[in-house]
């Protein structure tokens, strides 16, 4: 193998003792996989599951190619769309695996944005009780947050994300020129969960984004790093979300949540729904904890400047989104929701209780300019 050195990059360690990795964001970093390969002491077979869009960028096509030339490997693409997150997929791919015979050494590489990394990580985290695996996140939303933290898993036809398993990837590897072939909608709702982490822990951050319409080159590679910094701080506070403090990256997601499940998951992207809902946690922040009522405008300038949606369309079931509010994954034992409220710009705080009527007209508020 060659051992060429990497382009300049950032890293970022995210310290889990025995599960410890480095996420690394750059430009032109693809193209070295070979020696991050050697220098990560990662084996073969490999077993590539890749997104069909992102495959069919030939970039990424032939950053990877020189890689899988010179190893024994599986290949499977993957249907874009959340619909390839379910246990059909995941059936498929593992009797592929068995048949061609991947053993426990072998390391999954996933190539594409949260629903290739949330389900070829499914697949690393069950396949023979386990096997290693790679995050080659494609999608902005990808890069700040799924493909970090090792939460994956699938969707039952009964809900989102309802199997699923932690395991921590061994190297995450986020190339920005991925993003070059990334539509616009998408990247924006990558923005959602930038301006969320700002909201959450980072003021600056905050202010940095929600001024710029598109961030330059330069900037994006600093956001992301300072996204995954802050995701993988919290990470390491509570690995398992059992602690309360992973809770926080749930900011807006509560709503937001609900409004994906109202509209069956068609009508908004992620970072759609999560914007709509952090327009409606920021007014619960204004009356339940203290958030000035500047700052929840200022997350509503944020929000369009980065061409997210911040009014519902009144084709949307108000009723629905009330009661898929009853159905929240996150709903604690007492079976009482728990919202995260912003007690100021870039401080965020977990475990609050609402009453009904506030959530009711925090709902009404974003049906409205
Ligand atoms: N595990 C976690 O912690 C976590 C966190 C947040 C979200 N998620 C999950 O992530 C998923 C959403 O992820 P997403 O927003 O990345 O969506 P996605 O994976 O569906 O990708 C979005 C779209 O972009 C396309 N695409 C991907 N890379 C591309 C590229 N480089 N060029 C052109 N097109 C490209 C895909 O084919 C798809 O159409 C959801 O399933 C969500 O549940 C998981
Ligand atoms: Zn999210």
């Amino acid at each position: 193998m060659s051992a060429h050195s990497l382009p300049p990059h950032r890293k970022v360690h995210v310290d889990l003792g025995p599960r410890a990795y480095d996420v690394l964001i750059g430009k032109g970093l693809l193209a070295e996989l070979e020696t991050l390969w050697s220098q990560t002491k990662l084996h073969s077979p490999l077993v590539v599951i890749a997104d069909e869009k992102a495959w069919g960028s030939n970039r990424l096509k032939n950053d990877v190619s020189p890689l899988l030339s010179e190893t024994e490997h599986a290949f499977f693409l993957i249907k874009s769309g959340e619909s390839s997150k379910s246990l059909e997929q995941v059936s498929r791919l593992m009797s592929e695996m068995a048949m061609q015979k991947i053993s426990r050494s072998g390391t999954v590489i996933a190539l594409g944005g949260g629903v290739v990394g949330d389900l070829a990580g499914f697949v690393a985290a069950t396949y023979l009780r386990g096997i290693a695996f790679v995050q080659v996140p494609t999608t902005l939303l990808a890069m700040v947050d799924s493909s970090v933290g090792g939460k994956t898993g699938v969707n039952l036809p009964e809900g989102k994300n309802l199997v699923g398993a932690f395991h921590q990837p061994k190297l995450v590897v986020a190339d920005l020129d991925a993003l070059v072939t990334l539509p616009r909608r998408e990247f924006a709702s990558g923005m959602a969960e930038v301006i969320k982490y700002g909201a959450i822990r980072d003021l600056a951050l905050f202010e940095r984004v929600s001024t710029t319409v598109k961030p330059t080159d330069a900037d994006l590679d600093s956001i992301v790093e300072t996204c995954v910094a802050i995701k993988a701080r919290i990470v390491e506070g509570d690995e398992f979300e059992t602690k309360g403090e992973r809770a926080l990256l749930n900011f807006g997601h509560t709503i937001g949540h609900a409004i994906e499940k109202a509209t069956g998951y068609t009508t908004h992207l992620h970072g759609e729904a999560i914007a709509l809902g952090m327009r409606a946690a920021a007014w619960l922040s204004v009356w339940h904890a203290g958030l000035p009522e500047a700052d929840a405008k200022r997350i509503e300038v944020a929000l369009t400047s980065n061409h997210l949606p911040v009014k519902l369309s009144p084709d949307v079931d108000r009723d629905a989104i009330l009661s898929a509010l009853g159905n929240d994954k996150k709903i604690s034992s007492d079976g009482h929701n728990r919202w995260v409220l912003l007690k100021s710009l870039g401080e965020a705080t977990s475990g609050h209780e609402l009453p009904h009527d506030a959530v009711e007209k925090a709902i009404d508020l974003i049906y409205t300019l």
